[in-house]
């Protein structure tokens, strides 16, 4: 059985006291209505270990947005694996469209990330999702095939059944655009039919993917009702606990 989630991507938001005043004020909420799905946090690397044990003895897990490409060293101003899983995260978000466009993450660099992450224990949500002109030129299949081929498809089966996917069109991402329910269902179909085609059936029924992409308190439940929209990668809409926490309601 596949494992339902949603989880929130904070992005550069919230400083570290905005951050913790979050981080407690879901956990408060999520006491009084407990999650029937997996919740997950992204938060900034500076947020890491204080939200891990704010939220210690709840249903909360935690995930960095990033990790480094490269293991230890000489890297000014970077965070490894190792660091991100030594503050408690257990996830790591990945090959999110705006860390490819705007810090240049190719194929290669996810790739390594990928590995560094699940060598360090942390479990990837690996991100993939055309832009606006793929879309229209009807080429979203081949761009998402080729970013799962590119990045997460070298990935032997014991190693898969640690990745999360969230589909996330670039065009929906903080736009206000959302993907129609059929749209998400037709490319996570999509997506489960390549995995099916990698590892078989079965662990493509086992890999949850995530819907992200303007998901918000409104739309949750109409995305989340298809049959292969297993949770939401949240942005915009996880910054306040209690949109968030609709949305987890809805799933
Ligand atoms: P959004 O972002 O919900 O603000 O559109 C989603 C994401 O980028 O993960």
């Amino acid at each position: 059985m596949r494992i339902k989630m949603v989880a929130g991507n904070w992005k550069m938001n919230k400083n570290l006291q905005e951050g913790i005043a979050l981080a407690t004020e879901l956990k408060e909420a999520l006491q009084q209505n407990a999650p029937k799905c997996a919740v997950v946090i992204g938060t900034p690397f500076i947020h890491l270990a204080s939200v891990a044990q704010i939220i210690k003895d709840s249903p909360i897990r935690l995930a960095a947005e990033n990790c480094a490409d490269k293991v230890s060293g000489a890297y000014t101003g970077e965070v490894s694996a190792e660091m991100v899983r030594s503050t408690g995260a257990e996830y790591c978000i990945l090959g999110h469209s705006e860390r490819r466009a705007y810090y240049h993450e190719d194929y290669d660099i996810l790739k390594e990330k990928v590995l560094l992450a699940l060598q360090n224990g942390l479990k990837p949500i690996f991100c993939i999702g055309e832009v606006k002109e793929e879309r229209e030129a009807g080429k979203q299949n081949e761009v998402v095939r080729a970013q799962l081929e590119g990045s997460v498809f070298n990935l032997n089966a014991e190693e898969w059944k640690n990745i999360t996917l969230a589909y996330e069109p670039v065009w929906a991402i903080g736009t206000g655009l959302t993907a129609t329910p059929a749209q998400a269902q037709e490319m996570h179909a999509y997506i489960r039919s390549l995995i099916a085609e990698k590892y078989g059936k079965q662990a493509a029924e086992d890999t949850t993917i995530l819907y992200g992409g303007s998901c918000n308190a409104k739309n949750a439940a109409e995305l989340f009702a298809n049959p292969d929209v297993d949770g939401g990668l949240i942005g915009g809409a996880s910054l306040k606990a209690p949109d968030f926490c609709t949305i987890i309601a809805a799933r």
